[in-house]
């Protein structure tokens, strides 16, 4: 082997020693750099004659052609080995599975919810909603409650600053303003025609939210929800809020094997007024009364707040206590589990 085609040898050899880009720049250095071995064999030239400087000018240019072939071919090979290191570090594997977002669900208390409004609106309800923050006129004048009402007891109530000494403004701790507010409104619509003798279409509303007082205790929560309904019209009577809410608890209690009590109370908004007591036939809870509203046909005074004559105009209202009643449909002994957003309680009902 000649002098050249060694030095083609031992270029190639370094070359394919170098194994990033920078070691084979240093490796071409050698060769090819101003002190590198091609470099220094063209100086040699000088001394020669003319037809040796062709020859051996010609050898020596491609055994430096060779060694370039040589210099790139290896780069190529760094540059695309580095390539695929790069591609394996940022791989991705798409046959993993993806990280799971955890499905949310609804709040049993607003199952519930769902489900009064649901099977009211199945009955015709309008559904209404309205501002927890109230006045006290809504909340308890309006709604023939006296002034000297207990319900009226800072002990009671939670009274919020802005309103005046007389009208102070509250959270309010029942729905029933609702009643007011929406059939206010419904009248005002109606207006022309109630006055011309021609009547209005009646008022069949409920109206869920939360509701506040001050309370606490296994059974009670300072935040607790209520639903209030009222159907107001010529002729509705309490026997159409018996058969409405025996109909409802039934449907949403999905049993006909249930008993309906309506026990003579007192409420300063309905007259005569009553508590609806339910009773399962099986079950767990058989043979108890249990709780789960309070209605009435609407008192007169209340009629006449809502701008109605309380001699043609006449109806019913009712509110109850979704956290009960969601309580009775799933089992849950203590109202508090609804408010502590423990993710184990809450998902058994999703
Ligand atoms: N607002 C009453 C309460 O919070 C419940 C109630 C009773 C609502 C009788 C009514 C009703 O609409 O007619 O205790």
């Amino acid at each position: 082997m000649n002098e050249l085609d060694a030095l083609v040898q031992s270029a190639r050899s370094g070359f394919a020693q170098a194994i990033t880009p920078a070691e084979l720049e240093n490796a071409k250095a050698q060769y090819l750099g101003k002190a590198g071995s091609i470099t220094e064999l063209m100086k040699g030239l000088a001394a020669l004659s003319v037809p040796e400087k062709k020859s051996r000018g010609a050898a020596i240019n491609l055994a430096k052609q060779a060694i370039e072939a040589a210099l790139n071919e290896r780069r190529r090979a760094l540059a695309q080995a580095e390539l695929q290191a790069q591609l394996k570090a940022e791989a991705l594997d798409l046959s993993l599975p993806g990280r799971q977002r955890g499905s949310g669900g609804l709040h049993p208390v607003s199952l519930t919810l769902e489900r009064i409004e649901a099977i009211f609106g199945s009955m015709g309800f309008e559904l209404a909603e309205g501002p927890e923050i109230e006045s006290d006129w809504f909340n308890f004048t309006a709604l023939n409650t006296p002034a000297d009402h207990p319900a009226r007891s800072m002990h009671d109530t939670f009274y919020v600053e802005g309103g005046s000494e007389q009208a102070p403004y509250l959270l309010r701790t029942h729905t029933s303003p609702m009643q007011l507010r929406y059939a206010l409104a419904h009248v005002k619509r109606h207006r022309a025609a109630i006055d011309a003798g021609a009547g209005m279409p009646e008022i069949r509303v409920i109206a869920p939210g939360r509701t506040y007082r001050v309370d606490s205790d296994a059974t009670h929560s300072p935040m607790f929800h209520q639903c209030e309904g009222l159907w107001i019209g010529e002729n509705v009577s309490f026997k159409d809020l018996k058969y409405v809410f025996t109909d409802f608890c039934r449907l949403f209690f999905e049993s006909d094997d249930l008993a309906l009590r309506f026990r003579p109370s007192f409420f300063p908004f309905t007259e005569p007024s009553a508590e609806v007591d339910i009773q399962f036939q099986s079950g767990p809870l058989a043979g108890r009364w249990l709780e789960v509203a309070g209605s009435g046909q609407v008192h007169p005074n209340v009629v006449r707040n809502m701008g109605l004559d309380p001699e043609r105009y006449i109806g019913f209202a009712f509110g109850m206590g979704p956290d009960r009643l969601t309580m009775l449909r799933y089992g849950v002994n203590d109202l508090r589990l609804f408010f502590d957003g423990d993710i184990r309680f809450l998902a058994q009902f999703n």
